[in-house]
């Protein structure tokens, strides 16, 4: 059965990573808002720089648009320099925030500690945390998939109390298919995902694992979107370099239903 029949509404965010100024991104969401006019029964959700939020959230207010972050600290304020806290997100009206995606766990030495931090801080200041985990090639390769994934989603998870279960979204982005191309095929994405559902039914309960949304990412675009979506466990999706234009992002969020 597939997600939407269980009440998981289909969720499509655009993560725009360090691309566009706050104008850009602020003509973006109005041109996007327009493309989009008449799109019903799904969630839509766009994560500009730091630098773009507030303009972003005023811009996107009252369309179908919401807001996220790409990263939250997890203290609410102090001598932290360089970071932002959940509360001076949700101040500016952002509605979630990415947590853990593979570029800050490769670049910056995130770990699955830390995501677990942040998610906690993230649900207590009212963001939805958008967890993301993910294998490598080499981990693939090795056949370590199942293994990586029965890591990263229980500690990941470890401060999420069961009753906040249903506000956190996952989003499996295999590494070797960001920004390659290299989009896993449906059914390996399938598999996946049913795997990362199970993780979260073990360490949350059955009832949370059949409430949360589960997205995949890896070079989505206009051409598999509507394969992927038609996957029974894929909930939605975490878009990259396809997202930065209005024309390929509202192919995507306008994807076909089974
Ligand atoms: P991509 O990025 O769509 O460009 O592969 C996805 C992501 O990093 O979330």
């Amino acid at each position: 059965m597939a997600g939407a029949e269980r009440g998981r509404t289909p969720l499509v965010v655009g993560n725009w990573k360090m691309f566009k100024t706050s104008g850009e991104g602020a003509s973006f969401i109005r041109d996007l808002a327009e493309a989009l006019s008449g799109v019903k029964d799904r969630e839509i959700m766009v994560a500009p720089p730091f630098t773009g939020l507030y303009e972003a959230a005023q811009v996107a207010e009252g369309t179908c648009i919401s807001i996220a972050a790409q990263d939250v600290f997890w203290e609410r304020e102090g001598a932290y320099t360089g970071e932002v806290s959940a509360t001076m997100l949700a101040d500016l009206g952002v509605k979630a925030a990415i947590i853990g995606h593979s570029e800050r766990r490769q670049y910056f030495g995130e770990t699955d500690e830390w995501v677990a931090k942040k998610v906690c801080a993230a649900l207590d200041h009212g963001l939805q945390p958008i967890i993301c985990v993910g294998e490598s090639e080499e981990e693939r390769e090795a056949g370590a998939t199942a293994e990586v994934l029965a890591e990263q989603v229980p500690v990941g998870l470890s401060l999420v109390r069961r009753e906040d279960a249903g506000r956190v979204t996952l989003a499996y982005e295999p590494i070797w298919a960001i920004g390659t191309g290299k989009t896993a095929d449906p059914g390996v994405a399938q598999e996946a995902i049913s795997l990362v559902r199970r993780e979260v039914a073990d360490t949350l309960g059955a009832e949370a694992a059949r409430m949360t949304r589960i997205l995949y990412g890896g070079s989505v675009g206009p051409g598999n979107i509507d394969e992927l979506m038609a996957q029974p466990d894929i909930d939605g999706v975490l878009v990259g370099g396809a997202g930065l234009q209005v024309g390929s992002f509202s192919r995507i969020v306008r994807f076909e239903k089974p």
